[in-house]
């Protein structure tokens, strides 16, 4: 006691109560910053989920906060925030891809992507589009269902392979009635009884079974619950062109190196993977789709440093007292760089202006490919009219066949990833810079073997593009002028000039 009486009366009371303060604040300040911090959400079990169950009403009343998020992904998104991923914002248009990168309509021209092709909207609509989508686009059949409907796989467990190739109309009609609209779900990511994550894709499964890795932890399942869709994969297809299943192009590959080289050399090696006609070439070629994921693993910055999709499109943020995943995926550029803010340092503006700068360089090679590849074209079509397939076993010819085809698989991949470059920028460089390169040199050796021949095809090609852009499929869709991209950096209209492309 006489000990404190002498300290007490060494210290100045002033001095106890400022350390008191200090104490108190520093603890708030604690308290603040875990509440605010990006550390994960809570899980409130208030009732279980019965397996198989479909209804995301269902789930709603265990985990509402999810749900009512979940359910947003049919809103709007807010217009003028994104520069090239306009999908169907407040200005309510739904942008058309034929329009923003004129060259795919001719290069897709001879199958549903020529027709109609729209850039992606929020996940309540991805199953209701494929009605509002021309109908050309569902001919594959039952197989299309894969990617939207949660009841796929039991659909396939029910009427065996012979779903894959079930007529559109006939498919559709097999969903339980009252869900026949529900897009990904609940149930698409989540485990009923633990609310962890799982892969309930029997396709995806075996695709992924090919990278040879049998382990996933809870930060790869973040990446892979969206991989079930944000892949690539091919549609075989018997002689009578009918669907007979959906593989995805991996073996050979691993985790974190899917390369596309890769895909390329399997979807030659694959014959049946020729799912379609390019009508200018003739050429029977496979395709490549959304590769979200192949894209985004193949030696990112932000796969190397640990990240998954759900960081910058599923943020944790506050709803009332709690914290949830964010279940409203969307453009983070549409979410005014929430997630993104998190973790970097940057001012948003700062940010913002990086990304466009990363698209804007993608934009600019990805127009260039495109409008070289579309050259190409137009001279095999040219070759084609005139000496029907009398040249197709010059080896000039086939070189010029080979190299045409892979920047065409090159410029088809990067056509379809979603993020414009952002996902792996230096990847993107390299997959364009060479299909540039694959371009050029199939259009120096054709036109070497016109020469040949005698015929100078002179220095510009007409593409004739209004020719494929207008009057489309049943609805007769138009080129939209306003929603073309054009080149930020003015380089495409120098090797293919304006007056050339017939638009
Ligand atoms: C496209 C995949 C996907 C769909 C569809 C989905 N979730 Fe999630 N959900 C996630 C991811 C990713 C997380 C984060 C999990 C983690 O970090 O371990 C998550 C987390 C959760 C959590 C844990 C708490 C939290 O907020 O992080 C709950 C509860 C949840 N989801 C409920 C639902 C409900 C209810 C639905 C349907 C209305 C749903 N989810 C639909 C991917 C999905
Ligand atoms: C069941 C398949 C499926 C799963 C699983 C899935 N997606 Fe999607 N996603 C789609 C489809 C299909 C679209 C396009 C919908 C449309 O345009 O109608 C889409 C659209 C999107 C969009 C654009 C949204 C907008 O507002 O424009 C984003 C962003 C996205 N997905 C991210 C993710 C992420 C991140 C995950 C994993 C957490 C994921 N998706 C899981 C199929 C899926
Ligand atoms: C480091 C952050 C980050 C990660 C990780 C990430 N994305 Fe993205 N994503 C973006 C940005 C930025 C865009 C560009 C949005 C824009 O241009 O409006 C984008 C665009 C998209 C789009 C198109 C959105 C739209 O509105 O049309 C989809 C779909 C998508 N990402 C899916 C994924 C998937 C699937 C993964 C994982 C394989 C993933 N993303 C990983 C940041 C990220
Ligand atoms: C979970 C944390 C996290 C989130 C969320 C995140 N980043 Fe990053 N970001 C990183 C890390 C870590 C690096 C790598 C730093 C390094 O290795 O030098 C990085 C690198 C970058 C780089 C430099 C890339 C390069 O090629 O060097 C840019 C630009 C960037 N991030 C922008 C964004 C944007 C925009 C978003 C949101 C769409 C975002 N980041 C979301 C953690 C994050």
């Amino acid at each position: 006691m006489e000990f404190l009486n002498n300290l007490i009366q060494k210290i100045e009371r002033k001095h106890i109560v400022i350390a008191i303060g200090v104490v108190i604040a520093l603890s708030l300040f604690i308290y603040i910053i875990g509440a605010l911090g990006p550390s994960e959400p809570k899980l409130v079990l208030v009732g279980t989920i019965p397996d198989n169950e479909y209804d995301p009403q269902e789930w709603g009343k265990v985990y509402p906060l999810e749900y009512e998020s979940w359910k947003k992904t049919q809103d709007p998104r807010p217009a003028g925030k994104s520069f090239y991923k306009k999908g169907w914002d407040t200005d309510k248009i739904i942008y058309d891809k034929l329009s923003e990168y004129p060259f795919m309509a001719l290069l897709f021209k001879g199958w549903g992507f020529g027709i109609a092709y729209n850039e992606p909207r929020g996940h309540w609509y991805m199953r209701i589009d494929q009605d509002e989508i021309d109908q050309s686009r569902t001919k594959a059949g039952g197989v299309c269902l894969n990617c939207k409907s949660p009841y796929m796989d039991a659909l396939v467990k029910q009427y065996g392979n012979s779903f894959y190739s079930m007529k559109w109309q006939d498919a559709i009609a097999k969903i339980p009635p009252k869900h026949k609209d529900l897009g990904a779900t609940c149930i698409d990511c989540h485990d009923n009884k633990t609310m962890g994550l799982k892969i309930n894709r029997e396709a995806f499964k075996k695709g992924l079974a090919k990278l040879g890795k049998k382990e996933y932890t809870r930060q790869e399942m973040r990446i892979l619950v969206c991989a079930q869709c944000h892949v690539t994969y091919n549609i075989p297809k018997n002689e009578q062109m009918q669907s007979i299943g959906l593989e995805h192009p991996y073996e050979g590959s691993s985790w974190g190196n899917i390369s596309i080289e890769n895909i390329i050399k399997l979807i030659k090696k694959n014959a049946n993977w020729g799912e379609w006609k390019q009508q200018v070439t003739g050429f029977k070629v496979g395709f490549i789709r959304h590769p979200e994921f192949e894209f985004f693993t193949r030696q990112s910055v932000h796969f190397n440093a640990g990240l998954a999709c759900a960081d910058c499109h599923m943020p944790y943020k506050r709803v009332g007292s709690f914290k949830i995943s964010d279940h409203n995926l969307m453009s983070p550029l549409k979410d005014d760089l929430f997630a993104c803010l998190k973790c970097h340092p940057q001012s948003k503006e700062r940010l913002v202006k990086q990304i466009k700068e990363i698209q804007d360089r993608t934009i600019s090679l990805l127009l260039k490919a495109g409008y070289h590849e579309a050259v190409v074209a137009k001279l095999f079509e040219r070759i084609h009219n005139q000496f029907k397939d009398t040249l197709a076993s010059d080896p000039l010819y086939v070189q010029a066949k080979d190299f045409y085809l892979e920047a065409l698989y090159r410029l088809i991949y990067m056509g379809a990833e979603n993020s414009i470059g952002f996902h792996n920028p230096e990847e993107a460089g390299r997959i364009l810079g060479d299909s540039i390169g694959f371009s050029t040199k199939a259009e120096g050796l054709l036109r070497q073997l016109l020469a040949k021949k005698g015929i100078d095809v002179g220095q510009s090609i007409n593409l004739e593009l209004a020719k494929y852009l207008n009057n489309r499929g049943e609805h007769k869709l138009m080129f939209k002028r306003e929603q073309e991209f054009k080149d930020p950096f003015g380089i495409v209209e120098k090797t293919v000039p304006r007056g050339s492309m017939g638009l």
